[in-house]
């Protein structure tokens, strides 16, 4: 028989026609402002490359999110791009995944607006990350209220089976499958609902300085405690070597007795793709200064080539911008199905010219 009557099996990222259409879809954003962390590598990056793997995967820079707190206009542009640049620093492959500005594609703040709708206050109000960040600003943006509407309007707009974010961003993630319930419920099935993917370890890298709270992108860039994507490989030694340790000498992973040493196996486990266990085996009886500097090293060492990568990368304004745009137009393609049952099942006219400008007019208009 020709091989081209033979159905294929489905390949990853492949369009292939409805009935093959079982292939996993992967979504994840991340903003584009604030030095990137090793807390966003384990939790974000280093997730975002293991799962292109596995699916149909689109990964989004989140400027929209970015101009819900105080930011520099000048800044946000340039950090777009820097944060493509990392996205495939860090192993993303631009023709397998689809690498877009959220800002490039408009069914984003459609969808949030028509979201809305079927968000409710009290829970936008109970989300951790709002009432931490509104704390800390001066001015409170409605916009920081409504960000995961937002966040909710990203992830289902592609009918995401899978999320692979850190522990931080779970609450946003329910909200998110809570809004697409209530959707479903009420105007029709819709949206798929998503599965979030944590890291089992790394989901929540704590800061240096205070192990008890998080590693930070907010963090004043000064911050010893956090450890940027592209700090100088004495800097990161400086950083780890003067992490906070626990009373005691025994490397062993506790968090709740031991977060500042706990911490550190973690990260070492990111850095090194070992588990705690071989970590633990292998300081066992050792003390934590080795044990502090080996961590060091090993994140010297997995940072140093990425930097490098980074670099050559971001050189490149102009063929960092035609990604993009590529990115733009696979995403729009993947999502414009979605936001047009959206205003179909909620009882909007269909405007007959289409919704694009410059759309082709049916005949007779
Ligand atoms: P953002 O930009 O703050 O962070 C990007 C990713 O990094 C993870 N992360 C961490 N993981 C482990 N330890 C840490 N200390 C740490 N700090 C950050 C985050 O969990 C995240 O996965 N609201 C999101 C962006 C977003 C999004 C989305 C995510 C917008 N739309 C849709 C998923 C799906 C945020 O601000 O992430």
């Amino acid at each position: 028989m020709e091989s081209w009557r033979k159905p294929r099996p489905q390949q990853p990222g492949e369009n292939a026609p409805s009935i093959f259409a079982v292939v996993m879809r992967i979504f994840s954003g991340i903003q584009p402002t604030g030095a990137k962390t090793l807390g966003n590598y384990a939790g974000g990056f280093r997730q975002y490359v293991e799962t292109q793997e596995r699916g149909e995967a689109f990964f989004c820079i989140v400027d929209l999110h970015s101009i819900t707190v105080e930011y520099d206009p000048a800044e946000l542009r340039d950090s777009t791009l820097n944060l493509y640049a990392m996205l495939v620093a860090t192993g993303l492959d631009p023709d397998r995944s689809t690498i877009f500005a959220q800002s490039h594609v408009a069914a984003h703040a459609e969808a949030a607006w028509l979201l809305s709708a079927v968000t409710s206050y009290g829970q936008l109000g109970r989300m951790t990350q709002f009432k931490e960040k509104s704390e800390r600003q001066e001015f409170l943006s409605a916009g920081l209220f409504t960000y995961p509407v937002l966040m909710a309007g990203d992830i289902l707009l592609y009918q995401t089976d899978l999320v692979p974010i850190g522990d931080d961003q779970r609450q946003h993630l329910e909200l998110a499958r809570d809004v697409a319930e209530r959707f479903n419920t009420r105007f029709g099935e819709t949206f798929r609902i998503p599965e979030g993917q944590y890291p089992e370890v790394g989901a929540r890298v704590m800061d240096l300085q205070d192990p008890v709270s998080k590693m930070s992108t907010s963090s004043p860039l000064a911050a010893q405690g956090v450890v940027r994507m592209l700090d100088e490989p004495d800097t990161i030694r400086r950083k780890l070597r003067s992490a906070v340790t626990d009373s005691g000498r025994e490397v062993k992973h506790d968090p709740a007795e031991k977060p500042g040493i706990s911490n550190l196996i973690e990260i070492m486990t990111v850095a090194t793709g070992e588990s705690v266990e071989e970590v633990e085996a292998r300081y066992d009886g050792q003390g934590y200064g080795p044990f502090k500097a080996d961590v060091a090293e090993a994140v010297v060492e997995l940072l140093t080539p990425i930097q490098k990568r980074y670099r050559e990368l971001r050189g490149d304004d102009r063929e960092l911008q035609r990604l993009l745009a590529i990115g733009a137009e696979k995403a729009r393609n993947a999502s414009e199905p979605t936001l047009h049952s959206m205003y179909e099942r909620m009882g909007f006219v269909m405007p007959a010219s289409g919704r694009f400008f410059g759309a082709a007019r049916p005949k007779g208009l």
